[in-house]
């Protein structure tokens, strides 16, 4: 007993936070060498927010007989992340592309499939091939329900390699020593109301992005950035929080995601003229442009008047044109989704849509094997012993200032599996653990207590729609220095004293979920303080970062991604680290800054 609660201590080699694809690629592999893994998840596990991935996984398999090949896909990537992405992160997750789609299906993804039974592939925003001269198809997908087969698959195998899951355990604090060393985690099983110690030699952070902080967005109610926050809590710095990628076609008041793969498919966007206005922002390839490039085009369409609708505030995504025919086979999920959210039949009519919250690319700095870094004594590159992370949590970085569509499923699997395999080869299974400090478990403990018998006036569900509002309005597609100053003394003015007052209504342990959203909240804000100040340092626009008072790019100044750290009296401090220039191997050349056009 510390306080007045029960702990149970357990002691596992690895310890994987979150069981969305990128959690579970990694338990896999951890789990079938031989290392004694758990996997702690708020949700249970086919539940995580993976399941909503709809439109596929990239991969250069040339499957359509476009000639594809990996050097294409890494042009692409490197283009996409307006040159921000690490190249030598992207050389190896383009080349591994290939091999993780096969050993998916060879998992049990059913694939859609070709007349010719290979897998199907269809094209998305910003896939070239002959760098950018005619547009690849390179996404890999099950119908419009990708992310749900991957998360079923891996889900069956891990069970088969007796991962040992912790469902409805909600992740509280890293506990680390006080050389910097994280030892594991303490986590709250919601089910009975007990605290668990679980001591690891490797935490993996698989807890996914924190749209959540937005008010529009197509993440799940669970994507509140737990890992990020514990890891700010832990003193150490999270990278290019600026970064926020605005998907274009969330259905319009609802935020649910229409897949980028029916513009893949041959749908199309207009205005309020019945123009179809992406061939005057990019003549080549038009609605399959890079996302921030098709997201920023709306957004002037609407300013300037031509958005659909009462309040012209919407614009208009067309399928019906496609015909019922390929509409069921290839896209049945968004077409069930724009029924149900927009009360609209897809064979006859357009689907009213906005971009929308769907990724974050800042996360958890890590090398490509999924180690977590710092900046320490002027070297970036510092490995944080015994932490990392992968997937929507980390910051690897291959998707720089912005992600292309289709390159996140791939993300989690590639990084998943590289996770795996440095635990595998710095690991010994049942290797003994260090001692604990007691001072660890305390300082986790002091948070959940000072959250949970808060007895102030306000609710968590009031705070965060206050932040919600803020970031929605004052972090969005285009944002400038002065519009962002406001947003922050907003947090601090609105959130901040909201935060001092808040009052819990149960301070009950089990299946408390008021408890369990006001520690959601308590991680989401220090991430909106994080990425305001990320993107108010950045004097520059770049990727999904536009600002209008530094509309050009400038790789003189800011060819770097941000660090920032957040102390416990609510300060930021910024830092930076180079951008990785060189490959891999030496079988590519350096991809040279350039102007960024589609
Ligand atoms: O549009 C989509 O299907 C989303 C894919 C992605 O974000 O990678």
């Amino acid at each position: 007993m510390t306080g007045s609660y029960t702990i149970i201590d357990h002691s596992h080699d690895v310890v994987i936070v979150g069981a969305g694809g990128a959690g579970l690629r990694a338990a896999l592999g951890m789990a079938s060498s031989g290392l004694r893994t758990a996997c702690v998840t708020k949700v249970f596990p086919t539940r995580s927010h993976t399941v909503a991935a709809q439109g596929g996984m990239a991969a250069s398999l040339g499957n359509m007989g476009d000639g594809d090949n990996w050097r294409f896909h890494m042009y692409d990537t490197v283009k996409g992340s307006d040159w921000l992405g690490d190249q030598d992160a992207i050389e190896y997750m383009c080349r591994e592309a290939g091999p993780a789609v096969l050993e998916l299906e060879r998992f049990g993804v059913p694939f859609s499939r070709t007349a010719d039974g290979l897998i199907y592939q269809r094209p998305f925003g910003g896939q070239t091939l002959n760098y950018g001269k005619q547009m690849a198809r390179r996404t890999c997908a099950a119908a419009d329900r990708t992310g749900h087969a991957i998360l079923h698959a891996l889900y069956q195998q891990c069970l088969e390699h007796r991962t040992e899951f912790f469902v409805e355990y909600v992740a509280l604090d890293l506990l680390m020593d006080e050389d910097g060393h994280c030892l594991g985690l303490l986590a709250w099983n919601v089910e009975d109301g007990t605290l668990h110690r679980f001591r690891a030699h490797r935490t993996v952070l698989a807890t996914g992005g924190y749209g959540r902080v937005w008010f529009s967005c197509t993440a799940a109610h669970a994507c509140t950035g737990d890992g990020n926050a514990m890891v700010l809590r832990a003193g150490l710095p999270l990278a290019d929080m600026e970064f926020t990628q605005f998907h274009p076609t969330g259905i319009y008041g609802a935020g649910c995601l229409i897949t980028e793969g029916a513009r893949g498919e041959g749908g199309f966007l207009t205005n309020s003229e019945g123009e179809r206005f992406m061939e005057r922002y990019a003549p080549t390839a038009r609605d399959l442009a890079g996302r921030d490039v098709v997201c920023r085009s709306m957004t002037i369409e609407i300013n300037e008047g031509r958005g659909v609708g009462p309040q012209k505030d919407h614009i208009l995504l067309h399928l019906e044109h496609l015909g019922a025919d390929l509409l069921h086979e290839r896209l049945p999920g968004i077409s069930e989704t724009a029924k149900i959210f927009a009360g609209v039949d897809v064979t006859k009519e357009p689907i009213p849509v906005l971009p929308t919250v769907h990724y974050n690319m800042g996360g958890v700095p890590t090398n490509l094997h999924g180690e977590a870094t710092t900046l320490r004594g002027g070297d970036p590159e510092t490995v944080v012993p015994g932490l990392m992370a992968i997937g929507e949590a980390a910051c690897v970085s291959v998707h720089g200032a912005n992600r292309l569509g289709s390159n996140s499923l791939l993300d989690i699997i590639v990084f998943g599996r590289a996770a795996a395999q440095r635990a595998a080869a710095t690991v010994r299974p049942g290797e003994t653990h260090a001692p604990l400090p007691p001072a660890a478990t305390e300082r986790a403990i002091e948070r959940l207590d000072r959250v949970r018998h808060a007895r102030g006036a306000t609710s968590a569900g009031e705070i965060r729609l206050a932040m919600q509002r803020v970031m929605q309005r004052h972090c969005a597609v285009f944002r400038d220095g002065p519009l962002m100053q406001e947003g922050l003394g907003k947090l601090g003015e609105t959130a901040g004293p909201m935060r001092a007052d808040l009052g819990l209504a149960d301070r009950s342990m089990v299946f408390n979920t008021d408890l369990a959203e006001a520690l959601e909240l308590d991680n989401m804000l220090q991430q909106a303080v994080v990425s305001l100040h990320s993107a108010i340092g950045r004097t520059e626009s770049r990727g999904a970062h536009a600002r209008e008072d530094y509309p050009k790019r400038d790789d003189a100044a800011w060819l770097k991604h941000s660090l920032a750290w957040l102390d416990e009296s609510g300060e930021v401090r910024l830092d930076h680290r180079p951008v990785h220039m060189q490959p891999l191997s030496n079988e590519v050349a350096p991809i040279p800054p350039k102007e960024r056009v589609y």
